[in-house]
């Protein structure tokens, strides 16, 4: 099958390059000229474990293909799939600009019968937008279906979840655009959920803001055995060996940070707004989300009372390990914290740190935690990347101004660290 992404971000690049793999001629459009030139060679603008390779060998065989230009991707396309952003508006809304855009143009571009599927996060109700505009701008004589096939892949596993994903889900009204999205997809072995375009859409919202719920109540639950004086992370694991409850997305810390939770739960408030439906269960979620990020500094201050001229040391900046994505990453508001409280912050990330320079001033950024930590009054760690868990803790207490570290993602056993004379708190313990 011949097939177009329009988008090469983390949705965009990882499922066009598993497709090629899987034997399909596709083609990328981008709108970034620099971008495309680089992907042309195999060189990607985003940090994905075992994409650039994937992506060399299929533009070496000829079956992944780089464009700035609707012609002839469109055209020869069965199925044209559009996977550009939707960040949030100031409102909280998904901001569908880019995906209306987008839609126009291959609207505009279609020469024959074509499935246009949508992979971003879009609201129930966007596909009346998008069947709008395509019906506006196609040649009259031109026929069309529409889907909603959102997107479930994680960053940092998004080749093996595009291969093994959880289930596939496909809204559309047309017997025909179902079976030719069945036909690309089956090769995968998932499961199928069949549906219409607005249950498509209302899965992908409800499925995140669960996710994301189920983490500021693992938050809650720690924060709550803190005060009760229990152990957090036996609570948790207590619960989390229910099979009804599961043990996946219980482990507290500093709060769901990333490029979708934080914009999909606000894009859900408001999307239960346009209903009239107070979807309080969610706000709630966001203040338990808030709440996290500032225990996290009030730890601190317990053992740094006085922020002022103090130097903290941040080991990882990405929202989680495996990414260099920094959109909403906990360590944003964590360090724009701390420095309001006039601290020094040092900071080091294997992968973030150049996107984390576009978002945060006055940060001295290190080529390793060892450098990092150098004359520090205190260590956070902020991303639980594999090789902060193979730290030598004595070189890196001999390092600091003073052994103080907080755990945010309970990297450590408490009982060891304090044992090598650290001033250790982690979340929930
Ligand atoms: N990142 C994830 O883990 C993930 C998972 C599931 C779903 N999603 C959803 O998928 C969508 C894409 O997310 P992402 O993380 O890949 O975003 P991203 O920002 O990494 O990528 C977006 C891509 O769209 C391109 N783009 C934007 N406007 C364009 C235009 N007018 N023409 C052509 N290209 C344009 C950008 O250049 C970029 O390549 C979002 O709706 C997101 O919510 C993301």
């Amino acid at each position: 099958m011949t097939i177009t992404f329009v988008g090469h971000g983390y949705v965009g690049l990882v499922t066009a390059s598993v497709f090629a793999d899987l034997g399909n001629k596709v083609w990328v459009i981008g709108h970034t000229p620099e971008k495309i030139e680089n992907l042309k060679k195999g060189i990607i603008p985003i940090y994905e474990p075992g994409l650039e390779e994937i992506v060399k060998r299929n533009v070496v065989a000829g079956r992944l293909n780089f464009t700035l230009e609707y012609e002839p991707a469109v055209a020869e396309s069965d199925i044209v799939f559009i996977a550009v952003g939707t960040p949030s508006t100031k409102t909280g809304d998904a901001d569908l600009r880019a995906v209306l855009d987008v839609a126009g143009e291959i609207g505009k571009n279609l020469k024959s019968y074509t499935v246009v599927a949508t992979k971003s996060t879009v609201p129930a109700g966007t596909n009346v937008k998008i069947r709008k505009i395509i019906e506006e701008v196609k040649p009259k004589n031109i026929e069309f279906d529409y889907a909603s096939v959102p997107e479930f892949l994680r960053e940092g596993q998004g080749l093996s979840d595009t291969l093994h994903p959880d289930r596939i889900v496909i809204g559309t009204e047309s017997k025909k655009a179902q079976d030719l999205l069945v036909e690309l997809h089956k090769v995968i072995g998932a499961p199928f959920i069949l549906t219409d375009f607005d249950t498509a859409e209302l899965i992908k919202y409800a499925a995140n803001s669960f996710l994301a719920l189920k983490i500021s109540y693992a938050n809650a639950i720690a924060k709550l055995s803190e005060l009760a004086g229990a152990d957090g992370l036996k609570v948790l694991e207590g619960i989390g060996m229910d099979k009804r409850i599961g043990d996946k997305f219980l482990s507290p810390g500093p709060g769901y940070g990333g490029s979708c939770f934080p914009k999909d739960v606000k894009a859900l408030i408001s999307i239960a707004k346009d209903y009239d439906y107070d979807f309080g269960m969610l706000t709630e979620t966001e203040q338990v989300n808030s709440q996290a990020k500032r225990d996290i500094v009030r730890k601190l201050r317990r053992s740094l009372p006085d922020l002022r001229g103090k130097t903290v040391s941040i080991l990882g900046l990405a929202f989680k390990p495996d990414t260099d994505d920094m959109r909403d990453a906990p360590a944003i508001d964590i360090i724009e914290l701390l420095q309001k409280d006039g601290a020094v912050i040092k900071a080091y990330d294997p992968q973030a740190t150049e996107n984390a320079k576009k978002v945060l001033k006055n940060v001295e950024y290190e080529k390793n935690a060892y450098d990092a930590v150098k004359d520090a009054d205190a260590v956070v760690i902020m991303t639980e990347w594999n090789e902060f868990k193979e730290l030598d803790l004595d070189k890196l207490k001999s390092l600091m101004k003073a052994p103080c570290m907080i755990d945010a993602r309970n990297v450590y056993d408490a009982g060891h660290v304090k044992s090598l004379g650290f001033d250790y708190m982690g979340v929930g313990r």
